[in-house]
């Protein structure tokens, strides 16, 4: 695996492959687990390259603290990636992406009103210049994201359709614990009482996805949901909802096979968790 630093050299490096591979990439801002290693084994499996990014964005940060508090493992990192069999690696620094703040303001429109849209203003706005910024330095075939994040899928999907770049978007699926949990970089930031508690979110997902295949209605779940919490102090449900899977839009019933979610975010202690169950 080769690792860049900048971006005129990873660029004169992969003008030599181009032709001649097809480009996967993994955007990832570190922290590794295997919901990313996952990625890079799909990219791997799919293309002739696989170029992974390490990359803690602070555009797309809305809380200082959050920012300040995210884990930063480039060491233990770069071996899990190439082991993985990621080719490689580019880990820029904040003034090699941004030599200045980025001005432009990128707005997603429907997708900017609900969710992680309107509990974190401006965030899809970072995501999308950053995402945009390795499109355009990497230039991808392909480029693989988690389900994890699912409106993030939603929200690069928009991207590469508004500014038509050339990549097939691949989602793939949420990595668990063996408890239900989705891995995610914050869950370091549990204490262990609150790791304990954690797959809580998993739980009143799966609550929520009986209810709707039982034939209660999308309300209904929500508020089951919202009742499974509030006999839980530690928690703070932000929000649920029960949406199409690949719009983000509220729905008032369940849709075709696959193309449902029900999506919800809460915080435990200091950390923010976000989850999701496509069905
Ligand atoms: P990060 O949170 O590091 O996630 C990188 C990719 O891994 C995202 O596509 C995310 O959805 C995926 N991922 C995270 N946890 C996962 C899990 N448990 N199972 C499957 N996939 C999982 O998402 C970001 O970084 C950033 O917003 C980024 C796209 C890199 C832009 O800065």
């Amino acid at each position: 695996m080769i690792r860049f630093d900048t971006i005129v050299d990873l660029r004169r490096h992969l003008s030599t492959l181009r032709s001649s591979h097809k480009i996967g990439l993994v955007p990832t801002m570190g922290a590794l687990h295997e919901g990313h290693i996952r990625l890079v084994e799909n990219a791997k499996h799919e293309n002739g390259l696989v170029v992974s990014t390490i990359f803690v964005n602070p555009v797309q940060f809305t809380n200082a603290d959050d920012l300040a508090r995210y884990p930063r493992t480039l060491e233990t990192d770069t071996q899990k990636l190439e082991a993985a069999g990621c080719d490689i690696v580019f880990t820029p620094s904040v003034d090699e992406i941004y030599p200045e703040s980025p001005t432009m303001r990128l707005n997603f429109g429907d997708l900017e009103t609900l969710m992680e849209g309107a509990f974190r203003p401006g965030h899809f706005n970072g995501v999308g210049i950053i995402v945009g910024k390795l499109f355009n330095i990497i230039q991808p075939d392909r480029a693989y994201f988690g389900q994890k994040d699912l409106q993030q899928v939603a929200v690069v999907r928009r991207l590469i359709h508004d500014l038509s770049f050339p990549i097939e978007l691949i989602r793939c699926p949420t990595i668990r614990e063996a408890d239900g949990l989705a891995m995610s970089s914050r869950n370091r930031n549990l204490s262990s009482d609150e790791r304990e508690q954690a797959p809580a979110l998993f739980q009143a997902l799966t609550l929520a996805h009986d209810l709707l295949t039982e034939g209660q209605s999308p309300a209904q779940a929500k508020a089951a949901v919202t009742g499974f919490f509030s006999g839980n102090p530690n928690f703070r449900l932000e929000y649920v909802e029960v949406v199409n899977a690949d719009t983000m839009q509220p729905v008032g019933e369940v849709l075709a096979p696959g193309q449902t979610a029900i999506c919800l975010a809460a915080h435990l202690g200091r950390v923010r968790l976000i989850d999701n169950l496509v069905f």
